[in-house]
C-alpha cells in the first residue's frame, strides 16, 4: 500500500466522520477519526478491495461479528487477532441498509401518478422500501393508515408545497431488483440489517424491526439482479395497463461513476416514470448542490425535474416550487 492509498483511506474516515456521523452518531464519529489516526486500522483497510474499505460497511461488519456497536479497541482487535473472520465478514457482505422511512418522501410523487401502480426499486435490499402501501403515515398531523395496521407508522415533517394525498395509491403489482437480495425470513440477513442502523439514531432500529415483522407476513419479491443489465427484463414483466414506476434510493453510489449514465439512458429508453432519491451529484445530468453539506438528499422526476430536498432517512421532506 502506498503513502497515497494511507492518505486516501484516512481521509475518506476523516470526511465520514465529519459529513456523514457528525449529528447522527457520536459514537461513529469518533470512531471514524479515531480509525483515520490509526497506522495499523489504516494499513488493514489498505489490505481490502477498495470497495470494502467504507466506513460503514466496516463498523456493520465488526458489529455483525461482536454482537454490539464496536469502539477502536474491539477494531484493533477484530483486524489483529481475528483478521481472517473480519476478512470473511467484509468479503461477503455490502452496503444495503434499507430505511423504510424512506417510503414517507417517495408516497406523495407516487400518489401523483395515475392509478393503479406497477412498482420496481432497483437495489431494493429486502424490499422494504416497496411496501409503500404496507405503512401508516403522520405528515405533522396528516395521517394515512396502511394495509398493515401492525407495520410501522412513518412520521415525516413536510414543509414546502408537499401535495400530501388524500389516500395510498393503488398498487397492483411490484417487484425489486439487487444484486444480493436480502430475506426478510433469514435470521442473519436481519441481523446484518439491524446491524447497519448506526449507534445513536433514535428509533431507527424499532422502526426496523417492525418493518421486518411486516414483511415477513407477506414478503416482498426481489430479483437478484444487476441495474446495469436486467432491468429491461424485468420491466417487461409488469403489468401493462398500470402506471410503471422505476425508483431508486440511496444505490446509484454504489454503481461506478462511468456507468451511471449508461444506467439513466437505459431507463429513459424504458419510456417509464423514474423516480430517484439520492445525494446530490450521484445522478449524472444533475447538477451537484450545497446539500451534501447540509446532509440532505434529491427526490428528482425523469432525470429532469427536482421534486424535494429529503431527508436521507426519510423524516423530512422539503418540496420544490
Ligand atoms: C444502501 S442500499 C439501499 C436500499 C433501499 N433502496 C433503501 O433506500 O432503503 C443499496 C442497495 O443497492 C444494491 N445495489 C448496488 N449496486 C447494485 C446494482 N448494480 N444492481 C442492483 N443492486 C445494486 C445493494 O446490493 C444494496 O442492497
Amino acid at each position: 500500500m502506498t503513502a497515497d492509498d494511507s492518505a486516501e483511506i484516512a481521509g475518506t474516515y476523516r470526511a465520514f466522520a465529519r459529513w456523514d456521523a457528525h449529528g447522527r452518531s457520536p459514537a461513529y464519529e469518533s470512531l471514524a477519526d479515531a480509525v483515520a489516526g490509526d497506522a495499523a486500522l489504516v494499513r488493514f483497510l489498505g489490505s481490502l478491495p477498495p470497495d470494502k474499505r467504507q466506513p460503514n460497511l466496516v463498523f456493520s461488519a465488526a458489529r455483525y461479528l461482536l454482537g454490539a456497536p464496536p469502539g477502536i479497541e474491539e477494531l484493533r482487535d477484530l483486524a489483529s487477532r481475528s483478521r481472517a473472520a473480519f476478512t470473511e465478514a467484509l468479503l461477503s457482505r455490502r452496503t444495503q441498509t434499507n430505511e423504510p422511512a424512506r417510503c414517507a418522501v417517495l408516497l406523495p410523487a407516487l400518489a401523483q401518478l395515475p392509478p393503479p401502480l406497477a412498482l420496481i426499486e432497483v437495489g431494493a435490499s429486502a424490499g422494504l422500501t416497496l411496501l409503500v402501501d404496507r405503512y401508516s403515515y403522520d405528515y405533522a398531523g396528516h395521517r394515512l393508515a396502511g394495509r398493515d395496521p401492525q407495520a410501522p407508522t412513518l412520521r415525516c415533517t413536510p414543509s414546502g408545497p408537499v401535495p400530501l394525498p388524500a389516500r395510498l395509491p393503488e398498487i397492483v403489482w411490484r417487484a425489486g431488483l439487487d444484486l444480493s437480495p436480502l430475506d426478510v425470513r433469514d435470521e442473519n440477513d436481519a441481523r446484518w440489517l439491524s446491524c447497519l442502523v448506526w449507534p445513536g439514531e433514535g428509533d431507527r432500529e424499532q422502526r426496523l424491526a417492525a418493518a421486518l415483522a411486516s414483511a415477513r407476513r407477506d414478503p416482498p419479491t426481489v430479483h437478484r439482479g444487476d441495474l446495469l443489465t436486467d432491468l429491461p427484463a424485468l420491466a417487461a414483466e409488469a403489468p401493462a395497463d398500470a402506471t410503471l414506476v422505476i425508483y431508486h434510493s440511496f444505490v446509484l453510489a454504489y454503481v461506478a461513476p462511468g456507468k451511471r449514465a449508461g444506467f439513466t439512458a437505459m431507463v429513459r429508453d424504458l419510456g417509464v416514470v423514474w423516480l430517484s432519491n439520492e445525494a446530490p451529484g450521484v445522478v449524472p445530468g444533475l447538477p451537484a448542490t450545497s446539500a451534501r453539506a447540509e446532509g440532505m438528499s434529491v427526490l428528482v422526476r425523469d432525470g429532469r425535474t427536482p421534486l424535494a430536498h429529503t431527508d436521507p432517512h426519510g423524516t423530512w421532506l422539503r418540496w420544490l416550487s
